[in-house]
């Protein structure tokens, strides 16, 4: 979830369709029956989530269902720990987040913000999510604490913040993040592109084996593609003492960004910012080929032990 809680977040509505395909399942959860009225009006979220932990609980490996329809919800969280791996089976469904009634901003500004992943996952073991097309003022898809073992493939976001992890470190005994794939993914007009949150002088975490492949991004806005980055800096709605700012306690190691490409908004299109006392182990980063419409893009690297596999399009990390 992405809690930097960005000014001028204006999509205010969330439009997903997944279709995976199930087999053999003995848990089988279907929204409907548990009581979702999919007529685009009703906030079907809670029965979707309550659904969710139903599967999530039950025998393994288990399947939750949303037939055709359309789901207001503000938003859907597959959390864990789950018995065992679950599918979503979402074809033809779409699930549309309502406007939030936004919050005053120290900048004056009364804004209407929709701070709500398209999906976002905790403590979880095992889960596809193909085809997929989300539309969300917040991350399109993001894993937090705990996710582990997810495929996401032949995706698309936008509008909405990107795709990522994170973010990590905030809370005290958060569960590693490991094993996370987006492959063939595509990005149009997002404020972000993809990338891994972490918080800075918080709580010890891990991400780790996370990768990005195959990945097309479309008119980024507002961000350059940010492809690791721990916060230094905190946004407006990070409560926390800011007395205490150091380096993340968060370690990512095994990470990998190859064949992405597309156009950057902002001129630095690559940022590997990692952490003074964690430093990134192990990034790839490999036939990068992003654009910046207005000069040259370039890439800001700090604090990362990177493989670099070229050619690559700003150079990564030149010496
Ligand atoms: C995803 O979409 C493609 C193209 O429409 C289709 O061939 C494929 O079966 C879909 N995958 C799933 C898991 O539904
Ligand atoms: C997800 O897909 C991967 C390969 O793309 C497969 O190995 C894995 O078993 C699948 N997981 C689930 C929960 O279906
Ligand atoms: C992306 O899709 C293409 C075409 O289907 C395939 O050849 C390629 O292996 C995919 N990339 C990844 C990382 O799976
Ligand atoms: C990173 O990858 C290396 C090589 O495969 C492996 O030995 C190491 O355990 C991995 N690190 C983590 C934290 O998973």
């Amino acid at each position: 979830m992405d809690r930097d809680g960005y000014i001028g977040v204006m999509a205010l509505y969330c439009l997903l369709f997944m279709a995976l395909i199930g087999t053999n399942h003995a848990t089988v959860v279907n929204v409907k029956t548990k009581g979702a009225k999919g007529d685009g009006v009703t906030d079907d979220g809670p029965v979707i989530t309550r659904a969710w932990k139903e599967a999530c609980a039950g025998a393994s490996p288990s399947s939750l269902v949303i037939p055709p329809g359309i789901y207001l919800a503000v938003a859907i969280e597959l959390s864990g720990p789950c018995k065992g791996p679950i599918k979503v089976i979402a074809k033809g469904a779409t699930i549309k987040a309502p406007p939030k009634l936004g919050m005053f901003k120290k900048d004056g500004w009364i804004t209407i913000i929709a701070n709500t992943d398209g999906i976002h996952t905790m403590r979880l073991n095992g889960l596809n999510i193909t085809n997929a097309t989300i539309k969300t003022g917040d991350d399109c898809i993001s894993f937090g604490d705990g996710s582990k073992n997810v495929y996401v493939q032949k995706s698309t976001c936008g509008p909405g913040h990107g795709f990522g992890i994170g973010s990590l470190g905030k809370y005290p005994n958060e569960e590693p993040v490991k094993g996370i794939y987006f492959r063939n993914c595509t990005l149009t007009g997002t404020a972000n592109g993809v990338r891994i949150k972490t918080w800075a002088a918080m709580h010890p975490g891990a991400a780790s084996d996370i990768h990005f492949e195959d990945i097309i991004m479309n008119n980024l806005n507002l961000r350059p593609s940010d492809l690791a980055r721990h916060y230094s800096i905190h946004t407006s709605n990070y409560v926390f003492d800011s007395n205490n700012f150091g380096p993340s306690k968060v370690q990512l190691s095994n990470l990998t960004f190859r064949k992405i490409r597309g156009t950057s908004a902002t001129q630095v299109a690559v940022k590997l910012s990692c952490s003074q006392g964690l430093p990134c182990d192990n990034v790839e980063v490999a036939n990068i080929n992003l654009k910046f419409k207005g000069g040259t893009a370039t890439s800001k690297c700090s604090n990362a032990i990177t493989k670099v596999v070229g050619p690559n399009v700003p150079d990564i990390c030149p010496a």
